[in-house]
């Protein structure tokens, strides 16, 4: 039988580091994310790492260290939005290009994406 394809080990850890950095310095620059994160992102970006890295296929660092992830309850302190939600994903495409992700995994990873970000959306927009 074929080994089954691990997205994890399909993107390599190298690339989804450097993916989630460059997210990270769009996010830090982006004025509807900006108010709600951290001045320094240094431990968010290591904690989304070892979420992307099981989100992925990979092994279970994230939760090894944090528990469940409970990704929606962990977003409840904050206005997750439509707006912030397009502004996340639109920082997510945008690091993707910056590696060079494209094809079909860019696809299905980014639609997974798009799911869960939605998903996370717990507030109206704030002009509504
Ligand atoms: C943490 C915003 C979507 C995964 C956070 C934090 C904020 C945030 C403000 C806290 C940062 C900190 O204090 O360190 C948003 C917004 C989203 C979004 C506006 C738009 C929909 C997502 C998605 C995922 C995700 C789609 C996963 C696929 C995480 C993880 C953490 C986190 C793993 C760290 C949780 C922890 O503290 O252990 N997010 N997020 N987020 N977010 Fe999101």
């Amino acid at each position: 039988m074929q080994k089954p394809i691990i997205p994890f080990e399909e993107i390599g850890e190298e690339r989804l580091y450097k993916l989630i950095d460059i997210f990270y310095s769009k996010v830090a620059n982006n004025p509807k994310l900006k108010p709600i994160f951290p001045d320094d992102l240094t431990e968010t970006a290591r904690k989304q790492k070892q979420f992307q890295t099981q989100y992925l296929g990979g092994p279970n660092i994230y939760t090894q260290e944090h528990g469940h992830p409970m990704m929606k309850a962990r977003h409840m302190p904050f206005k997750i939005t439509p707006e912030r939600a397009q502004a996340w994903l639109e920082c997510m495409s945008e690091a993707m290009d910056e590696v060079g992700l494209d094809g079909k995994f860019r696809h299905v990873y980014y639609q997974r994406l798009v799911q869960t970000a939605h998903h996370m959306i717990n507030a109206p927009d704030e002009d509504e």
